[in-house]
Protein backbone atom coordinates (compact mmCIF):
# COMPACT_ATOMS: atom_id res chain seq x y z
CA UNK A 1 0.00 0.00 0.00
CA UNK A 2 1.19 3.40 -0.96
CA UNK A 3 0.54 6.30 1.99
CA UNK A 4 -0.20 9.82 0.57
CA UNK A 5 2.91 11.06 1.91
CA UNK A 6 5.04 9.35 -0.47
CA UNK A 7 2.65 10.95 -3.49
CA UNK A 8 3.15 13.91 -5.40
CA UNK A 9 0.14 16.24 -4.98
CA UNK A 10 1.03 19.32 -6.29
CA UNK A 11 -1.92 20.60 -8.84
CA UNK A 12 -3.56 17.41 -8.33
CA UNK A 13 -6.98 16.54 -7.58
CA UNK A 14 -7.02 14.69 -4.28
CA UNK A 15 -10.49 12.90 -4.06
CA UNK A 16 -10.14 11.33 -0.64
CA UNK A 17 -12.62 8.75 1.05
CA UNK A 18 -13.29 9.85 4.89
CA UNK A 19 -15.48 8.35 7.22
CA UNK A 20 -17.39 11.23 8.07
CA UNK A 21 -20.35 8.85 9.72
CA UNK A 22 -20.48 10.88 13.43
CA UNK A 23 -23.22 10.51 15.57
CA UNK A 24 -26.09 13.39 15.26
CA UNK A 25 -28.42 14.49 17.70
CA UNK A 26 -30.66 16.36 15.15
CA UNK A 27 -28.05 18.62 13.27
CA UNK A 28 -26.16 18.85 16.17
CA UNK A 29 -22.36 16.10 16.29
CA UNK A 30 -22.02 14.30 19.82
CA UNK A 31 -18.61 13.22 18.70
CA UNK A 32 -16.15 14.89 16.17
CA UNK A 33 -13.60 12.41 16.53
CA UNK A 34 -13.94 11.04 13.31
CA UNK A 35 -13.82 14.28 11.41
CA UNK A 36 -10.92 15.90 13.47
CA UNK A 37 -8.88 12.37 12.81
CA UNK A 38 -9.39 13.18 9.51
CA UNK A 39 -7.56 16.46 10.07
CA UNK A 40 -4.02 15.18 9.45
CA UNK A 41 -4.40 14.15 5.92
CA UNK A 42 -6.86 17.07 4.70
CA UNK A 43 -4.09 19.40 5.78
CA UNK A 44 -1.20 17.24 4.47
CA UNK A 45 -3.09 17.17 1.08
CA UNK A 46 -3.90 21.23 0.99
CA UNK A 47 -0.10 21.59 2.09
CA UNK A 48 1.22 19.23 -0.86
CA UNK A 49 -0.89 21.37 -3.05
CA UNK A 50 -3.81 19.19 -3.76
CA UNK A 51 -7.63 20.61 -5.26
CA UNK A 52 -9.12 18.31 -2.04
CA UNK A 53 -12.27 16.41 -3.05
CA UNK A 54 -14.14 14.83 0.48
CA UNK A 55 -16.42 11.89 0.11
CA UNK A 56 -18.33 10.27 3.25
CA UNK A 57 -21.72 8.64 3.80
CA UNK A 58 -23.68 9.83 6.49
CA UNK A 59 -26.47 7.61 8.36
CA UNK A 60 -28.39 4.42 6.05
CA UNK A 61 -30.94 6.81 3.91
CA UNK A 62 -33.02 5.26 1.77
CA UNK A 63 -32.30 8.05 -0.67
CA UNK A 64 -31.97 11.87 -0.64
CA UNK A 65 -32.57 13.07 2.64
CA UNK A 66 -32.42 16.67 3.91
CA UNK A 67 -31.82 15.26 7.69
CA UNK A 68 -28.66 13.42 6.48
CA UNK A 69 -27.21 16.01 4.99
CA UNK A 70 -23.77 16.43 5.35
CA UNK A 71 -23.96 20.30 6.03
CA UNK A 72 -23.06 20.18 9.67
CA UNK A 73 -20.21 18.34 9.23
CA UNK A 74 -19.16 20.62 6.55
CA UNK A 75 -19.61 23.28 9.05
CA UNK A 76 -17.44 22.04 11.78
CA UNK A 77 -14.86 21.16 9.44
CA UNK A 78 -14.69 24.53 8.81
CA UNK A 79 -14.64 25.33 12.21
CA UNK A 80 -11.62 22.77 12.66
CA UNK A 81 -9.43 24.00 9.63
CA UNK A 82 -9.76 27.38 10.50
CA UNK A 83 -9.76 30.11 7.73
CA UNK A 84 -6.73 29.80 6.05
CA UNK A 85 -8.67 27.02 3.73
CA UNK A 86 -11.93 27.57 1.78
CA UNK A 87 -14.35 24.65 2.23
CA UNK A 88 -17.48 24.44 -0.26
CA UNK A 89 -20.32 22.08 -0.05
CA UNK A 90 -21.93 20.50 -2.90
CA UNK A 91 -26.14 20.13 -3.01
CA UNK A 92 -25.34 16.14 -4.42
CA UNK A 93 -22.11 13.80 -5.07
CA UNK A 94 -22.40 13.06 -8.60
CA UNK A 95 -23.70 15.34 -11.53
CA UNK A 96 -22.84 18.38 -13.84
CA UNK A 97 -23.34 20.67 -10.56
CA UNK A 98 -20.61 18.79 -8.74
CA UNK A 99 -18.43 18.25 -12.18
CA UNK A 100 -18.48 22.12 -12.90
CA UNK A 101 -17.06 22.58 -8.79
CA UNK A 102 -14.95 20.15 -9.63
CA UNK A 103 -13.33 21.98 -12.53
CA UNK A 104 -13.48 25.39 -10.96
CA UNK A 105 -11.94 23.93 -7.59
CA UNK A 106 -8.38 25.53 -6.83
CA UNK A 107 -5.14 24.22 -5.08
CA UNK A 108 -5.77 24.74 -1.22
CA UNK A 109 -9.91 24.35 -1.69
CA UNK A 110 -11.81 21.76 -0.27
CA UNK A 111 -14.98 20.21 -2.14
CA UNK A 112 -16.96 18.29 -0.08
CA UNK A 113 -19.68 16.29 -1.85
CA UNK A 114 -23.28 15.49 -0.30
CA UNK A 115 -23.70 12.19 1.16
CA UNK A 116 -23.25 9.06 -0.86
CA UNK A 117 -25.52 7.34 -0.19
CA UNK A 118 -28.44 10.04 -1.29
CA UNK A 119 -27.82 7.31 -4.22
CA UNK A 120 -28.21 3.51 -3.84
CA UNK A 121 -25.47 3.50 -6.38
CA UNK A 122 -23.06 3.87 -3.94
CA UNK A 123 -24.04 0.60 -1.45
CA UNK A 124 -24.93 -1.46 -5.02
CA UNK A 125 -20.81 -0.74 -5.87
CA UNK A 126 -22.53 0.20 -9.24
CA UNK A 127 -20.28 0.34 -11.88
CA UNK A 128 -21.28 3.57 -13.87
CA UNK A 129 -21.53 5.47 -10.48
CA UNK A 130 -17.99 4.61 -9.57
CA UNK A 131 -16.85 5.86 -13.42
CA UNK A 132 -18.53 9.13 -12.08
CA UNK A 133 -16.75 9.28 -8.71
CA UNK A 134 -13.58 8.24 -10.45
CA UNK A 135 -13.72 11.22 -12.51
CA UNK A 136 -13.56 13.90 -10.57
CA UNK A 137 -10.22 12.54 -9.34
CA UNK A 138 -6.41 12.20 -10.52
CA UNK A 139 -5.62 10.64 -7.00
CA UNK A 140 -7.31 8.59 -4.79
CA UNK A 141 -6.78 8.48 -0.81
CA UNK A 142 -8.81 6.27 1.72
CA UNK A 143 -8.77 7.58 4.73
CA UNK A 144 -12.21 5.59 5.99
CA UNK A 145 -10.72 2.92 8.05
CA UNK A 146 -14.19 3.04 9.98
CA UNK A 147 -15.83 2.10 6.28
CA UNK A 148 -13.12 0.14 4.92
CA UNK A 149 -15.33 -3.10 5.56
CA UNK A 150 -18.02 -2.34 2.95
CA UNK A 151 -17.27 -2.68 -0.38
CA UNK A 152 -19.24 0.17 -1.85
CA UNK A 153 -18.69 2.25 -5.04
CA UNK A 154 -16.61 4.99 -3.10
CA UNK A 155 -14.56 2.48 -0.71
CA UNK A 156 -13.82 -0.30 -3.36
CA UNK A 157 -16.21 0.00 -7.05
CA UNK A 158 -13.97 3.18 -7.90
CA UNK A 159 -10.53 2.60 -6.72
CA UNK A 160 -9.05 0.73 -10.06
CA UNK A 161 -10.17 3.69 -12.25
CA UNK A 162 -8.51 6.39 -10.56
CA UNK A 163 -5.09 6.57 -11.91
CA UNK A 164 -2.90 6.70 -8.34
CA UNK A 165 -4.26 5.25 -5.29
CA UNK A 166 -2.94 4.94 -1.74
CA UNK A 167 -3.86 5.03 1.61
CA UNK A 168 -4.35 8.15 4.22
CA UNK A 169 -2.67 9.21 7.54
CA UNK A 170 -5.40 7.68 9.91
CA UNK A 171 -6.01 4.84 7.94
CA UNK A 172 -2.17 3.82 8.33
CA UNK A 173 -2.42 4.28 11.81
CA UNK A 174 -5.24 1.91 11.99
CA UNK A 175 -3.67 -0.61 9.84
CA UNK A 176 -0.47 -0.39 12.13
CA UNK A 177 -2.01 -0.52 15.33
CA UNK A 178 -4.41 -2.99 14.77
CA UNK A 179 -2.49 -5.02 12.34
CA UNK A 180 0.53 -5.28 15.03
CA UNK A 181 -2.24 -6.65 17.80
CA UNK A 182 -2.53 -9.37 15.18
CA UNK A 183 0.58 -10.17 13.92
CA UNK A 184 3.31 -9.30 16.38
CA UNK A 185 1.79 -8.73 19.75
CA UNK A 186 4.52 -7.72 22.68
CA UNK A 187 3.38 -10.76 25.49
CA UNK A 188 1.31 -11.19 27.36
CA UNK A 189 -0.97 -10.09 25.36
CA UNK A 190 -4.50 -9.73 27.16
CA UNK A 191 -7.97 -9.22 25.18
CA UNK A 192 -11.10 -7.52 26.79
CA UNK A 193 -14.33 -8.52 25.13
CA UNK A 194 -17.54 -7.53 25.86
CA UNK A 195 -20.94 -6.06 24.76
CA UNK A 196 -24.32 -7.84 25.23
CA UNK A 197 -24.15 -10.90 22.45
CA UNK A 198 -21.83 -13.61 22.12
CA UNK A 199 -22.94 -13.46 18.19
CA UNK A 200 -21.37 -10.64 17.88
CA UNK A 201 -18.05 -11.80 18.96
CA UNK A 202 -17.86 -15.46 18.24
CA UNK A 203 -15.30 -14.81 15.02
CA UNK A 204 -12.97 -12.09 17.31
CA UNK A 205 -13.02 -14.87 20.32
CA UNK A 206 -11.87 -17.52 17.77
CA UNK A 207 -9.28 -15.47 15.83
CA UNK A 208 -7.95 -13.52 19.15
CA UNK A 209 -8.00 -17.56 21.59
CA UNK A 210 -4.31 -18.57 19.72
CA UNK A 211 -3.44 -15.31 19.94
CA UNK A 212 -3.45 -13.93 23.88
CA UNK A 213 -2.47 -15.42 26.98
CA UNK A 214 -5.53 -14.29 28.49
CA UNK A 215 -8.66 -13.29 27.16
CA UNK A 216 -11.24 -11.45 29.81
CA UNK A 217 -14.66 -11.51 29.06
CA UNK A 218 -17.94 -8.96 30.71
CA UNK A 219 -21.02 -7.40 29.18
CA UNK A 220 -23.93 -9.48 28.67
CA UNK A 221 -22.30 -12.21 26.78
CA UNK A 222 -20.36 -12.80 30.30
CA UNK A 223 -23.39 -14.24 31.58
CA UNK A 224 -24.33 -17.20 28.51
CA UNK A 225 -21.04 -18.24 29.11
CA UNK A 226 -21.75 -18.36 32.81
CA UNK A 227 -25.07 -19.98 31.94
CA UNK A 228 -23.05 -22.63 29.33
CA UNK A 229 -20.67 -23.91 32.53
CA UNK A 230 -23.85 -24.73 34.85
CA UNK A 231 -23.97 -21.47 37.11
CA UNK A 232 -27.15 -19.71 37.63
CA UNK A 233 -27.47 -16.15 36.16
CA UNK A 234 -30.96 -15.38 37.30
CA UNK A 235 -32.56 -12.86 35.10
CA UNK A 236 -29.69 -11.81 33.28
CA UNK A 237 -29.72 -11.85 29.50
CA UNK A 238 -28.88 -15.05 28.24
CA UNK A 239 -28.89 -16.01 24.14
CA UNK A 240 -29.83 -19.49 24.73
CA UNK A 241 -29.03 -20.78 21.05
CA UNK A 242 -25.50 -19.54 21.73
CA UNK A 243 -24.92 -22.00 24.96
CA UNK A 244 -23.26 -24.71 22.76
CA UNK A 245 -20.96 -22.55 21.04
CA UNK A 246 -19.91 -20.91 24.44
CA UNK A 247 -19.47 -24.57 25.56
CA UNK A 248 -16.96 -24.82 22.76
CA UNK A 249 -15.14 -21.75 23.27
CA UNK A 250 -14.51 -22.87 26.47
CA UNK A 251 -12.94 -26.10 25.31
CA UNK A 252 -11.15 -24.78 22.83
CA UNK A 253 -9.77 -22.51 25.24
CA UNK A 254 -8.48 -25.23 27.41
CA UNK A 255 -6.76 -27.12 24.79
CA UNK A 256 -4.86 -23.75 23.83
CA UNK A 257 -3.97 -23.57 27.14
CA UNK A 258 -5.55 -19.40 27.22
CA UNK A 259 -7.27 -18.51 30.16
CA UNK A 260 -10.72 -17.09 28.99
CA UNK A 261 -11.74 -15.53 32.58
CA UNK A 262 -15.27 -14.89 34.04
CA UNK A 263 -16.87 -12.49 36.36
CA UNK A 264 -16.65 -14.02 39.77
CA UNK A 265 -18.53 -11.61 40.83
CA UNK A 266 -21.68 -9.26 39.97
CA UNK A 267 -23.16 -6.00 40.38
CA UNK A 268 -26.78 -6.83 39.43
CA UNK A 269 -30.89 -5.54 39.86
CA UNK A 270 -34.06 -6.41 39.13
CA UNK A 271 -34.34 -4.43 36.25
CA UNK A 272 -31.71 -3.12 33.42
CA UNK A 273 -32.66 1.04 33.32
CA UNK A 274 -32.05 3.51 36.31
CA UNK A 275 -34.70 2.84 38.63
CA UNK A 276 -34.09 -0.49 40.18
CA UNK A 277 -32.18 -1.21 43.11
CA UNK A 278 -28.38 -1.95 43.20
CA UNK A 279 -27.34 -5.46 44.70
CA UNK A 280 -23.64 -6.17 44.54
CA UNK A 281 -23.52 -10.42 44.30
CA UNK A 282 -20.48 -11.21 45.22
CA UNK A 283 -20.74 -14.75 44.32
CA UNK A 284 -20.63 -16.21 40.70
CA UNK A 285 -23.96 -17.20 40.63
CA UNK A 286 -26.96 -14.25 40.66
CA UNK A 287 -30.06 -14.72 42.89
CA UNK A 288 -33.19 -16.24 40.62
CA UNK A 289 -34.76 -12.71 41.16
CA UNK A 290 -31.59 -10.45 39.88
CA UNK A 291 -29.60 -9.69 36.16
CA UNK A 292 -26.12 -8.99 36.00
CA UNK A 293 -25.62 -5.41 34.48
CA UNK A 294 -21.80 -4.67 35.60
CA UNK A 295 -18.87 -7.18 36.57
CA UNK A 296 -18.18 -6.97 40.14
CA UNK A 297 -15.72 -5.64 42.79
CA UNK A 298 -13.48 -8.71 42.61
CA UNK A 299 -13.70 -9.34 38.89
CA UNK A 300 -12.77 -5.54 38.34
CA UNK A 301 -9.74 -6.13 40.42
CA UNK A 302 -8.45 -9.12 38.72
CA UNK A 303 -9.04 -7.66 35.29
CA UNK A 304 -7.18 -4.90 36.37
CA UNK A 305 -4.64 -7.08 37.25
CA UNK A 306 -4.49 -8.82 34.24
CA UNK A 307 -4.12 -5.55 32.04
CA UNK A 308 -1.66 -4.02 34.24
CA UNK A 309 1.14 -6.83 33.63
CA UNK A 310 0.39 -7.48 30.33
CA UNK A 311 2.49 -5.73 27.21
CA UNK A 312 -0.39 -5.32 24.44
CA UNK A 313 -3.94 -4.98 25.38
CA UNK A 314 -6.50 -5.10 22.73
CA UNK A 315 -10.31 -4.10 24.06
CA UNK A 316 -13.94 -4.32 22.72
CA UNK A 317 -16.95 -4.15 24.32
CA UNK A 318 -18.01 -2.53 27.49
CA UNK A 319 -18.07 -4.77 30.47
CA UNK A 320 -21.95 -3.76 31.63
CA UNK A 321 -24.94 -0.98 30.91
CA UNK A 322 -21.70 1.92 31.24
CA UNK A 323 -24.48 4.30 29.60
CA UNK A 324 -26.21 3.98 33.05
CA UNK A 325 -23.50 5.68 35.67
CA UNK A 326 -24.22 2.71 38.65
CA UNK A 327 -23.48 0.33 36.04
CA UNK A 328 -20.29 2.31 34.44
CA UNK A 329 -17.37 1.00 37.36
CA UNK A 330 -16.52 -2.28 35.53
CA UNK A 331 -16.21 -0.11 31.86
CA UNK A 332 -13.93 2.65 33.53
CA UNK A 333 -11.89 0.01 35.35
CA UNK A 334 -10.80 -1.16 32.29
CA UNK A 335 -10.63 2.18 30.57
CA UNK A 336 -8.64 3.04 33.28
CA UNK A 337 -6.54 -0.12 33.68
CA UNK A 338 -4.95 0.27 30.07
CA UNK A 339 -4.47 3.85 30.69
CA UNK A 340 -2.57 3.62 33.56
CA UNK A 341 0.00 0.88 31.64
CA UNK A 342 2.55 2.95 29.83
CA UNK A 343 4.67 0.04 28.99
CA UNK A 344 1.76 -1.82 26.81
CA UNK A 345 0.70 -1.16 23.54
CA UNK A 346 -3.13 -0.14 24.18
CA UNK A 347 -5.75 -0.40 21.63
CA UNK A 348 -9.20 0.24 21.79
CA UNK A 349 -11.52 -1.25 19.11
CA UNK A 350 -14.31 1.28 18.29
CA UNK A 351 -17.85 1.60 18.70
CA UNK A 352 -19.00 1.58 22.43
CA UNK A 353 -15.76 1.26 24.12
CA UNK A 354 -14.52 3.91 22.21
CA UNK A 355 -17.25 6.04 22.75
CA UNK A 356 -16.58 5.06 26.67
CA UNK A 357 -12.97 5.91 26.50
CA UNK A 358 -13.58 9.31 25.12
CA UNK A 359 -16.09 10.09 27.32
CA UNK A 360 -14.21 9.81 30.11
CA UNK A 361 -11.43 11.91 28.78
CA UNK A 362 -8.92 8.71 28.39
CA UNK A 363 -8.55 8.22 24.71
CA UNK A 364 -5.21 10.29 24.60
CA UNK A 365 -3.68 7.94 27.34
CA UNK A 366 -4.11 5.16 25.09
CA UNK A 367 -1.91 4.03 22.37
CA UNK A 368 -4.90 4.22 20.19
CA UNK A 369 -8.17 4.28 19.85
CA UNK A 370 -9.72 2.96 16.58
CA UNK A 371 -12.44 4.85 14.68
CA UNK A 372 -14.04 2.05 13.55
CA UNK A 373 -17.10 0.02 15.12
CA UNK A 374 -17.66 -2.83 12.25
CA UNK A 375 -14.28 -2.41 10.25
CA UNK A 376 -12.19 -2.93 13.39
CA UNK A 377 -14.20 -5.71 14.94
CA UNK A 378 -13.75 -7.51 11.36
CA UNK A 379 -10.15 -6.80 11.34
CA UNK A 380 -9.81 -8.36 14.40
CA UNK A 381 -11.76 -11.39 13.16
CA UNK A 382 -9.09 -11.78 10.95
CA UNK A 383 -10.98 -11.08 7.46
CA UNK A 384 -9.94 -8.63 4.87
CA UNK A 385 -11.45 -5.80 4.45
CA UNK A 386 -12.53 -4.41 0.72
CA UNK A 387 -11.73 -1.31 1.44
CA UNK A 388 -8.00 -2.20 2.31
CA UNK A 389 -7.77 -4.82 -0.53
CA UNK A 390 -8.63 -1.78 -3.30
CA UNK A 391 -5.43 0.00 -2.01
CA UNK A 392 -3.16 -2.66 -2.89
CA UNK A 393 -0.68 -2.50 -5.61
CA UNK A 394 0.06 -5.62 -7.60
C1 LIG B 1 -19.63 2.80 10.80
O1 LIG B 1 -20.01 3.74 11.50
O2 LIG B 1 -19.46 1.64 11.26
C2 LIG B 1 -19.29 3.06 9.38
O3 LIG B 1 -19.39 4.41 9.08
C3 LIG B 1 -20.09 2.20 8.43
O4 LIG B 1 -21.46 2.51 8.50
P1 LIG B 1 -22.53 1.43 8.06
O5 LIG B 1 -22.55 0.36 9.11
O6 LIG B 1 -23.85 2.17 7.96
O7 LIG B 1 -22.10 0.86 6.74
Amino acid sequence: IRYIDDMQLTGKRVFIRVDFNVPLEGRRITDDTRIREALPTIRRALEMGGKVILASHLGRPKGPDPKLSLEPVANRLIELLGPKHEVILADDCVGDGVRKLVKDLKEGQVLMLENLRFHKEEEANDDAFSRELASFADVYINDAFGTAHRAHASTAGMVPHVKEKGAGLLMRKELEYLGGVMKNPAKPFVAILGGSKVSDKIKVIESLLPKVDALLIGGAMAYTFLKAQGIEVGKSRVEEDKLSLATRMLEAAQRLKTSLVLPVDHVCSTEPTDKGPVREVVDRAIPADLMGLDIGPKTRAMYSEHIKSAKTVVWNGPMGMFEIGKYAAGTRTVAESMALNKDAITVVGGGDSAAAVTQMGLANKLSHVSTGGGASLEFLEGRELPGVKALETK
